[in-house]
């Protein structure tokens, strides 16, 4: 429910620029969190993993870092209007039309998955089996599967949860 309202959300505001301050405000801190647990630096290339129609967090990645910033959706209408977003915002982000549990992972030096992705343990599974050894990756919101918590033992960070695999 939470997650339709929030796609229904993102589509609208993807048009419309007080919708678009308004997530602005809401997604600066969370992305902010997220650069000092990724340590995201200018020569940090990021994948963010449910960039949306709106792909807020990817566009602030890349306003308040200057990292290589590349978003995934599986959702052809989002991928639609995220390139949209991003070509008026006049940054360059790369866009990939793929589900986040079979999309090239080996180059990132940090991985983000929102809250929203399906299945984030699904996801989280090929990101420890793909992913490079010293990537980060950082999981919003709380897994489901218990097993896969006691697995994510060392992190917690209010409502991100954070997997270094190179601690
Ligand atoms: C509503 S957005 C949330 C992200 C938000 N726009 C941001 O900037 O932080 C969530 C997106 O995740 C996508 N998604 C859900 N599951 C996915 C998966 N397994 N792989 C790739 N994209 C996925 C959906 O299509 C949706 O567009």
């Amino acid at each position: 429910m939470v997650k339709k309202l929030t796609q229904l959300y993102e589509n609208y505001a993807s048009s419309n620029k007080l919708f678009k301050m308004f997530s602005t405000l809401y997604y600066a801190p969370m992305v902010k969190k997220e650069i000092c647990l990724g340590a995201v630096n200018r020569h940090s290339n990021v994948l963010f993993i449910g960039g949306g129609p709106l792909p807020m967090s990817a566009l602030l990645l890349k306003r308040f870092t200057g990292a290589q910033v590349s978003i995934v959706d599986c959702n052809l209408n989002a991928i639609t209007k995220a390139k949209n977003v991003i070509q008026e915002s006049g940054v360059y982000i790369q866009v990939i039309h793929a589900y986040g549990q079979d999309v090239e992972v080996k180059d990132y030096d940090t991985i983000i998955v929102a809250k929203q992705v399906v299945s984030q343990d699904v996801v989280f599974k090929h990101l420890i089996n793909k992913a490079n050894p010293k990537t980060k990756i950082i999981l919003r919101h709380r897994l489901q599967t218990h097993s896969l918590r006691e697995w994510l033992s060392q992190a917690t960070y209010q409502d991100i949860d954070v997997y270094a695999s190179s601690n």
